[in-house]
C-alpha cells in the first residue's frame, strides 16, 4: 500500500519563542508492505504539547528523556487514528488507536513492548476519539499523577494550579475539587478566570498577568498558605508559590511553560524557604506512571460520564493549521487541549 503522507518538520533548530514560520508542511510517499511487521495509522486528531518545543532546541535537559527533533525529519508526537492496514494480529485494520503516532497524514509503526499505544473501543466507551488525547489520555495521566501521586492531597488542603485553563491545569484542578481541596488557579485572561470559576468549579482564580506582586497576589488568595502547588508555568510564579506554601507543602512540577522560550527569568526558589518549611519539590513525567495509564483512565472516564469532569478541547482544522496552532500554546491562545483535526 502507498499512499501521499503530508507531514510537519521545524526547518532549523528553535531555540526562543516558536512561530508559524519555524515549521512547515512537506510530503512523501509512505509504504505499507505485507510481511513488513508494520501498522499503518491513518491520523485523526494530533496533540500539539508544549514540550516538542524542548525537543525543538539544539540542547535541552528533554534530550535526556525523549529524542530532539531532527530538522527537516518527520516529528513523533501523541495522536489518535485508524489502522488502515496491519501485518500483525493485534491490530486489525478499522481499529482505533491512540499514542505515539506524528504530526503528520500517516504513521507506520512496529509494535514493541512498552510504546505508548492503546486500541480503543470503537463506540463501545461512549467517548469521542479527541477525548483520547486529552481528558483520557497523556493530559489525563499527567493531571492524575501529578496531583495524586506527587501532590498527594487530604481534605480541606488549599491547592494552587498554575495555567490552570490549559489541557493539564484545567483536569487538576477539577480533580482537586474531587478530592476535597481548596482550589485556586491562574491564567492569562479574564475569560480564562471567568471560566474556572463558572464552569469548571474552582474556588477562586486570577489573571496573572495583571498582578504586579504575585506574593502578595497568592497571600491574597491564600490567606492560611497553599498545601500544595501543581506547577505548570516557573519563574517568578513559582518563587512567589513557595514563599506562601505551608509547611510540608508539596510542589509537583509538571512543566515551566514561562521558562521553555528562554523569554522569562528562570526561578530561583528560597532555598532556605525549602528547607525549614520541609517543602518538598517532585519533578515528574506521565510515562513514569505508564503501568496506571488504565486505573487512570477508569477513574477519569467514570468522573466524565458522571458530568463530574468537564473536558475542555480547542481544535484547529487541517495538517496545515499544526505550525499556528502550535505557536499559540506559547502565547496562551488556547483554552483547554489544543488538537489538530485531519479530515
Ligand atoms: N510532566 C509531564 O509529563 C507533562 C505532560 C504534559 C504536559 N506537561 C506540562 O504541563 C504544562 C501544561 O501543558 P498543557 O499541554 O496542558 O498546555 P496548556 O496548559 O493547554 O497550554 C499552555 C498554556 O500555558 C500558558 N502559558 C504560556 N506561556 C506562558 C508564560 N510565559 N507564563 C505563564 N503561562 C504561560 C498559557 O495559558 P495562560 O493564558 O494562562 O498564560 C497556555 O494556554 C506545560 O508546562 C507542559 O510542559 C507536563
Amino acid at each position: 500500500m502507498e499512499v501521499v503522507n503530508r507531514y510537519v518538520v521545524i526547518k532549523h533548530h528553535v531555540d526562543g519563542a516558536p512561530t508559524e514560520a519555524d515549521l512547515e508542511v512537506r510530503e512523501a510517499t509512505a509504504r505499507w508492505a505485507p510481511g513488513s511487521g508494520q501498522v499503518m495509522v491513518r491520523n485523526r486528531f494530533l496533540s500539539i504539547d508544549p514540550y516538542q518545543l524542548n525537543r525543538m532546541k539544539r540542547s535541552s535537559a528533554s534530550h535526556l528523556a525523549v529524542n530532539g527533533i531532527v530538522p527537516g525529519e518527520s516529528i513523533t508526537a501523541y495522536a489518535a487514528g485508524e489502522v488502515v492496514a496491519s501485518d500483525c494480529d493485534e491490530y486489525k485494520e478499522g481499529d482505533l488507536v491512540a499514542g505515539m503516532l506524528g504530526w503528520e497524514d500517516y504513521t507506520l509503526f512496529r509494535p514493541s513492548p512498552g510504546m505508548l499505544m492503546s486500541k480503543i473501543d470503537a463506540g463501545g466507551d461512549g467517548f469521542p476519539l479527541s477525548h483520547h488525547l486529552s481528558a483520557l489520555g497523556t493530559s489525563g495521566m499527567t493531571a492524575y499523577a501529578g496531583l495524586f501521586e506527587v501532590g498527594k492531597p487530604e481534605k480541606g488542603e488549599k491547592v494552587f494550579v498554575s495555567a490552570a485553563s490549559g489541557s493539564v491545569g484545567s483536569l487538576v484542578g477539577q480533580f482537586a475539587k474531587l478530592a476535597g481541596c481548596y482550589v485556586v488557579g491562574c491564567a492569562g485572561s479574564q475569560v480564562k478566570v471567568n471560566l474556572l470559576k463558572e464552569k469548571l468549579g474552582f474556588d477562586d482564580a486570577f489573571n496573572y498577568k495583571e498582578e504586579p506582586d504575585l506574593k502578595s497576589a497568592l497571600k491574597r488568595y491564600f490567606p492560611d498558605g497553599i498545601d500544595i502547588y501543581y506547577e505548570n508555568v516557573g519563574g517568578e510564579m513559582l518563587e512567589a508559590a513557595l514563599a506562601n506554601m505551608n509547611t510540608y507543602g508539596r510542589v509537583a512540577v509538571s512543566g515551566v511553560m514561562s521558562e521553555y522560550t528562554g523569554s522569562g527569568r528562570r526561578a530561583v526558589p528560597n532555598m532556605e524557604q525549602v528547607i525549614y518549611k520541609r517543602i518538598t519539590i517532585r519533578g515528574f513525567l506521565a510515562w513514569d506512571f505508564l503501568a496506571k495509564f488504565d486505573e487512570f483512565n477508569a477513574v477519569i472516564g467514570d468522573w466524565i460520564r458522571q458530568g463530574k469532569v468537564q473536558v475542555l478541547e480547542d481544535v484547529s482544522d487541517g495538517l496545515d493549521s499544526v505550525p499556528s496552532a502550535f505557536a499559540a500554546l506559547f502565547r496562551g491562545d488556547n483554552i483547554g487541549k489544543k488538537l489538530v483535526k485531519l479530515a
